[in-house]
């Protein structure tokens, strides 16, 4: 089943991808994540990205959709579209985009975290610099601080899970994003899951939406 993983930042939709990508082999499509290796590689691409997302604001629809577009072309597995479609404009570019390619979307997932949560959730984050993995400093620790589990390479903060920067993301989801849960709502695909309680409680719920 291909599926959307909605939610504010912070949510859990990369912790979430990361678990239905391991145990039911799909793709997980994350435009952040490629939008962040675009900018570790200092393409084209990340370049026209990296001040936008450093200041927590949304990347324009062309070039986000571009390079969705990209990734389709070379798609072999059921997939889970984590952080797109981010607007209306691209909800329906996707819409056209299934529609060409005959693909069937099965679920719209909102992964519903009450505000008071998200601060902490993204300011205790790490990231592992290497293989990705994230981890967070009380609700999922490393073994060793600092280092990461899998890869043993470094850990960091991202750049845009500072405060100021969280406040403008969270502006961003409001005022782009929400409009989006509408558009879904209206398609019967739209269910709710819970997104408090641990991350193997929230797995259970995601995973009984799929069967
Ligand atoms: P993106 O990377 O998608 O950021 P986001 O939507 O703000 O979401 P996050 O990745 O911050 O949160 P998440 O829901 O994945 O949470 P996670 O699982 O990591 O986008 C970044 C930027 O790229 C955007 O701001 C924009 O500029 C640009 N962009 C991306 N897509 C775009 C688009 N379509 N259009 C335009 N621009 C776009 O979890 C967070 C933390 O909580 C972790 O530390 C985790 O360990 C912890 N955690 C997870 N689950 C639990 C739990 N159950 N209990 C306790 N802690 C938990
Ligand atoms: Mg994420
Ligand atoms: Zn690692």
């Amino acid at each position: 089943m291909n599926i959307l993983l909605f939610g504010p930042p912070g949510a859990g939709k990369g912790t979430q991808s990361s678990l239905l990508k391991e145990r039911l082999d799909m793709a997980h499509i994350s435009t952040g994540d490629l939008f962040r290796e675009n900018i570790k590689n200092k393409t084209e691409l990340g370049l026209k990205a990296k001040e936008i997302i450093d200041a927590g604001n949304l990347v324009p629809d062309e070039i986000t959709i571009g390079m969705v577009e990209d990734v389709f072309t070379k798609l072999n597995k059921d997939f889970i579209l984590d952080g797109f479609p981010r607007t209306v404009a691209q909800a329906e570019a996707l819409d056209r985009l299934l529609e060409k390619k005959n693909i069937e979307l099965g679920r719209a997932i909102f992964i519903q975290v009450p505000h008071e949560y998200l601060l902490g959730r993204l300011t205790g984050r790490r990231v592992c610099t290497g293989c990705g993995a994230t981890y967070h400093i009380e609700a999922m620790p490393s073994k060793e601080e600092g280092i990461c589990d899998k890869c043993g390479a470094d850990l960091m903060q991202r750049k845009d899970d500072s405060a100021d920067v969280i406040e403008t993301r969270l502006e961003a989801y409001e005022n782009s994003t929400k409009p989006v849960l509408e558009y879904y709502r209206s398609t019967g695909k739209y269910v709710e899951v819970d997104g408090t309680g641990e991350t193997e409680e929230v797995y259970s719920r995601v995973s009984k939406v799929l069967d």
